[in-house]
């Protein structure tokens, strides 16, 4: 049975493009689906942000052919597990799912083995995008042994 996971942000250009590259990088493709979308619509149709790509691409994993979406509600119904990048964007999404949805939401870097942080600092804004991808790298790493994939 494939598991299907799905990684969300506010823009879906920086992380949760990211964490997307970086899963589908360590786990048997055939065995699980991922996808990755944003809680806002701003960057709807775009590729990541230049700089999560720079970043990525430093560490061997291509994001160019990604292309921002927004979540719907029928991603609840399509996913098995809804993983946010910070806290603000898991209240949206709690906000958002439907009834008697399957998809169990939480939060990227509870599966972290080594962090007190609970939410992916936004980079946006504030730069940092080497730092954020080693926080979801290593937060991926454990996502895959604690969905056994
Ligand atoms: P992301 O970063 O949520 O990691 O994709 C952001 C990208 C764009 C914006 C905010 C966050 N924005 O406001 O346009």
């Amino acid at each position: 049975m494939t598991i299907r996971v799905l990684f969300v942000c506010l823009g879906n250009i920086c992380r949760s493009p990211t964490a997307e590259g970086v899963f589908a990088s360590l786990v048997n493709t055939n065995a699980v689906f991922s996808d990755s979308a944003g809680t806002g619509a701003w960057h709807v149709g775009e590729p990541p942000d230049k700089r999560s790509q720079a970043a990525a691409k430093r560490q061997g994993i291509d994001l160019s052919g990604q292309r921002a979406r927004q979540v719907t509600k029928q991603d609840f119904h399509d996913f098995d597990h809804i993983l946010a990048m910070d806290s603000s964007n898991l209240a949206a999404l709690e906000r958002m799912q439907p009834a008697g949805a399957k998809a169990k939401l939480g939060l990227l870097l509870d599966h972290h083995p080594d962090t007190e942080l609970k939410d992916v600092p936004d980079p946006y804004y504030e730069d940092g995008f080497d730092t954020v991808f080693q926080l979801v790298k290593r937060a991926c790493d454990g996502l895959a042994k604690d969905l056994k994939v």
